[in-house]
């Protein structure tokens, strides 16, 4: 297992380009089961997380793969001859969003047999509401044996009401409701950038999908449809991650591909911490204040302020001036970055899903560990600023979402590399 190794004190100063958006990728390569022959998707992050995709679909009997060499952002993804509509544990435990094959499988192939994914660290995430919306398209479902056992002749259209707004769940049934005989309203329905991004392919393809990126989707059922060469979204999640780079270490970096119209609640929430944050050359640029101010921070759906730039906002928060009010609201357990944080000389009590921050003078760099993807970013981000030498282990948790962050995290100055751990 690696680890991160860092002296934090460095300004970062520079431009960094962000990658595909993980969060896109996964339901996009998981829609290339709806239509035959080879489907091409560019601006692919080289992640744990998509490479597990790929096996899932390999699994499968498709062939999916990332080409070399100059194309290497690039993945195509082939189904011909026989698929076996299969999701194994061993894959799906590793990568709970695998059960985004479920939709795409029971619409094209009348029947999929998918693992439950089990718990996270981050919360129980159940699945119910995927299978809610699949029900309702007239999918017989059981759950056996740890298994999602879902079977259809053929979908027909109906209406899904979501009793909680769920990412995946929108985009599974989205996914389904596609190849549907007749008309499906959904409600209640996730608006964030990937789930619009995602319509945006499935209409590619010759789907009619309305509404994407608003609370009510219309989709009115094809019979079939047609392979892709698309270009995925950039990450917005890392380019907030990104921004708070610059703001954390008092520097002043350009971060390319960076959609505004993707971070307003970020963005509102850097410049309320007093940041300067300017639209140029494609991109964000964020200049750090000489000290930044506490900002309070509420996490709901999109477009409200992401859940997954809490943990990053709460390590900009450890050092800032004044108290800060962190209320997780979306995972039951995503505060595993704040013993950590302690451990670097943060000021943070958690009452419930609330952590209180006091703002510190400085923190001292520690051995850490990482437990979760965005703990492991907030973690990095406190290295940044740590004095002395800051090392964080359990990088995996890093690399299944963020594309060689420590090189470009040193592209902008930063003293940090990664360092194989002795097995
Ligand atoms: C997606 O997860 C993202 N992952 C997560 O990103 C992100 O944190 C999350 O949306 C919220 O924005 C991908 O898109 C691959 P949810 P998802 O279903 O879809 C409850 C990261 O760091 N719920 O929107 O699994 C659930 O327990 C990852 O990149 C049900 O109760 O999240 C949670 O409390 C982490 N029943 C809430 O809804 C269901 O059937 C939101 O979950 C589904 C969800």
């Amino acid at each position: 297992m690696d680890k991160i190794v860092m002296k934090g004190g460095t300004a970062l100063h520079g431009e960094v380009e962000v990658s595909g958006a993980k969060n896109a990728a996964l339901p996009i390569l998981a829609s290339a089961l709806l239509a035959d022959g080879t489907t091409t998707f560019r601006n692919v992050p080289d992640l744990a997380d998509v490479a597990t995709m790929l096996e899932v679909l390999r699994t499968m009997g498709c062939e999916a793969a990332r080409l070399t060499g100059k194309k290497a952002d690039t993945c195509e993804i082939s189904i011909a001859g026989t698929i076996t509509p299969e999701a194994p544990y061993e894959l799906v435990k590793t990568m709970r969003a695998s059960v985004l094959v479920l939709g795409p499988l029971v619409a094209r192939f009348g029947r999929a047999r998918v693992s439950m994914p089990g718990g996270c660290a981050i919360g129980a995430r159940p699945i119910d509401q995927h299978l809610k919306g699949l029900k309702a398209l007239g999918a017989d479902i059981h759950l056996t044996e740890g298994y999602v056992e879902a079977r259809a002749k053929q979908l027909k259209g109906g209406m899904v009401n979501f009793d909680v707004i769920t990412v995946t769940g929108t985009e599974n049934v989205m996914m389904a409701a596609v190849l549907a005989k007749g008309r499906t309203v959904m409600e209640n329905c996730a608006r964030e950038p990937e789930v619009e991004e995602l319509a945006r392919v499935l209409n590619k393809m010759g789907a009619k999908v309305e509404g994407a990126g608003t609370s009510v989707i219309t989709i009115e059922g094809v019979e079939s449809l047609n392979p892709v060469d698309h270009a995925i979204l950039p990450d917005r999640i890392e380019a907030g991650t990104l921004l708070v780079a610059a703001a954390i270490s008092g520097g002043n970096v350009l971060v390319k591909h960076a959609r505004p119209e993707h971070l307003d609640a970020v963005m509102d929430k850097l410049r309320e911490a007093g940041c300067t944050l300017t639209v140029e050359d494609g991109g964000i640029r964020c200049k750090a204040p000489r000290s930044l101010k506490s900002v309070n921070i509420t996490t709901t759906e999109h477009p409200g302020f992401p859940t997954d730039m809490q943990a990053q906002l709460m390590a900009l928060m450890t050092v800032s001036h004044g108290t800060s009010v962190i209320s997780e609201n979306i995972f039951e357990n995503r505060f595993m970055h704040v013993p950590e944080l302690h451990r670097l000389g943060a000021d943070i009590t958690i009452q419930g899903h609330t952590a209180v921050v006091k703002g510190v003078k400085k923190l001292s760099g520690a051995p850490v560990m990482a437990t979760d993807l965005r703990a492991s970013a907030s973690l990095i981000l406190a290295g940044l600023v740590a004095d002395g030498q800051t090392e964080v282990s359990r990088v995996y948790h890093l690399d299944r979402g963020y594309e060689r962050l420590e090189r470009k995290l040193r592209g902008l100055g930063a003293e940090i590399r990664r360092v194989k751990e002795r097995a």
